[in-house]
């Protein structure tokens, strides 16, 4: 972060702007709705700055910089077309101590101006830390269409309530739920459809009633695909938001968890393979205990929650004690790493089924139907299958799959980091000592994979950072 982002309370104080054209114009016009008088210096002055003039408190002087004309201001830009005017601007005004702007030139500015969107008393800065303002303003273009004027409405809405609820409900996080209940409900789409009114009403009726006691937890089984941010649902990344406490697991990713809010509290429950950092058992339990105290539980799982994923087991227990809860599907590791690796999971030609089975043999645990397995014309996908590939390759050559049938290895899939080795049921083993494969790795069975030659899009190495 080059910049930090702040909001500056210019109202009543003076700014300078160095220049006379129509950029001038436009930053004068910024400063004067954020109630500021303007002193704007230029030889030569546009047109419609001197009709501005006349409408707001600017005040025009009409001739070069002079030094003294920092004297007494709050904050300083430049905007003319003479680069040597704009670098005097700027070390005079850095000399002074003075938070100074110089349009287009980010090495002469100690502030920048963003790209904003004004729903006062909401307002959103966008940033490219100086470097890119068409990126900027096309950034502000999507915002703009993602977010209605009338949340101007809904933030002045807060700004009149704030001191009473604040007095009627002491404790911030009651606060809180109060908040996002009005602002994310049925009053706020009052105040999109212009009911100002009757949002009023609802908002007061629930003051009345809130009740800061009643515990109203709830769990949202939430699947968070196989790595890459970009395949979280948007429903997923709501409750990622919504939720007070997390509780995730090792193949959720680093990029993912920052999208959890700030505040949440985090509970790392584990699992690899050969160190369970939490059982089972005790993670329905803190789920439930959780839910209990009141708190909105996002239970994280890498891919989805229901493939692999002990999902289910998770929501029995919460049905058996009577906690509400929600499902969301993730991407599974089986679409994610296959469609990152350009292997299509079907294909007319060569695969009419796909198969999604555990590589890891539970001890005792019955054996896998390999027969069933070794059929032509399918796709095998394993999970957990690292430590058994060798296992897995002679059970399915024994069951009659040919040793030339093409297979791979998919590591972290998705992420900036996969790595994707193609061989055969025979080169499979060999490979994971040689490229010192590790887990998250997926195994992928079946002539589709032959295709990755042709078909391989992802290059992870040339992302950019
Ligand atoms: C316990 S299972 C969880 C599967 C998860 N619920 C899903 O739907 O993808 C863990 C296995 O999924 C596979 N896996 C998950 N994420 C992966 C990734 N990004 N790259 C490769 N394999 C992955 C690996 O085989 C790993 O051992």
């Amino acid at each position: 972060m080059n910049f930090l982002p702040v909001f500056l309370r210019l109202a009543g104080k003076t700014c300078l702007v160095v220049g006379g054209g129509s950029i001038a114009l436009r930053k004068a016009e910024h400063l004067l709705r954020a109630g500021s008088r303007v002193r704007l210096v230029a030889p030569d002055i546009d047109a419609r700055l001197r009709e501005l003039a006349v409408a707001a408190d600017l005040e025009i002087v009409e001739r070069g910089f002079t030094p003294a004309d920092l004297d007494g201001v709050a904050c300083v830009i430049a905007a003319t077309d003479v680069d040597a005017v704009n670098a005097e601007v700027s070390r005079l005004a850095q000399a002074r101590e003075l938070p100074v702007n110089v349009v287009d030139d980010p090495a002469l500015c100690s502030f920048i101006m963003p790209a904003m969107i004004d729903r006062s008393p909401v307002q959103i800065a966008i940033s490219t830390g100086g470097q890119s303002p068409v990126l900027a303003r096309l950034l502000r273009a999507r915002l703009e269409s993602a977010i209605p004027g009338s949340y101007g409405h809904l933030g002045r809405l807060a700004e009149e309530y704030r001191e009473r609820v604040k007095q009627a409900l002491p404790d911030v996080d009651t606060r809180r739920r109060f908040w996002e209940e009005i602002l994310d409900g049925q009053a706020a789409e009052l105040v999109f459809a212009g009911r100002l009114e009757a949002a009023r009403e609802l908002l007061e009726a629930r003051l009345e009633q809130f009740d800061a006691t009643a515990p109203r937890g709830e769990v949202y089984l939430v699947g968070a695909g196989p790595g890459d941010p970009d395949l979280l649902t948007f429903k997923a990344l709501r409750l990622m938001q919504q939720a007070d406490v997390v509780v995730h697991d090792r193949l959720v990713s680093a990029p993912i968890l920052e999208m959890v809010r700030r505040d949440a509290e985090r509970i790392y429950a584990g699992k690899a393979r050969a160190e369970h950092s939490m059982p089972q058992e005790s993670i329905n339990q803190l789920l439930v205990r959780l839910a209990r105290d009141g708190k909105r539980v996002l239970r994280l799982k890498g891919g989805d929650p229901f493939i692999f994923g002990r999902g289910g087991e998770e929501i029995a227990e919460l049905i058996d004690e009577g906690i509400e809860f929600q499902v969301v599907p993730g991407i599974t590791a089986a679409s994610g790493c296959a469609s990152y690796a350009g292997i299509p999971l079907t294909h007319r030609d060569h695969s009419q089924a796909c198969i999604f089975v555990t590589g890891h043999r539970r001890d005792g645990g019955e054996d896998l139907n390999w027969e069933m397995l070794s059929h032509a014309n399918q796709t095998v996908v394993f999970y957990m299958g690292l430590d058994n590939v060798e296992r897995i390759c002679t059970s399915l050559k024994a069951h009659g799959r040919a040793p030339e049938t093409p297979a791979a290895l998919i590591e972290k899939g998705t992420t900036s980091v996969q790595r994707v080795f193609v061989g055969d049921l025979d080169s499979l083993p060999g490979m994971i000592a040689d490229n010192d494969v590790r887990a998250p790795t997926l195994i992928i069975v079946g002539e589709v994979v032959a295709l990755h030659e042709k078909l391989a899009w992802y290059n992870p190495g040339e992302e950019i950072t």
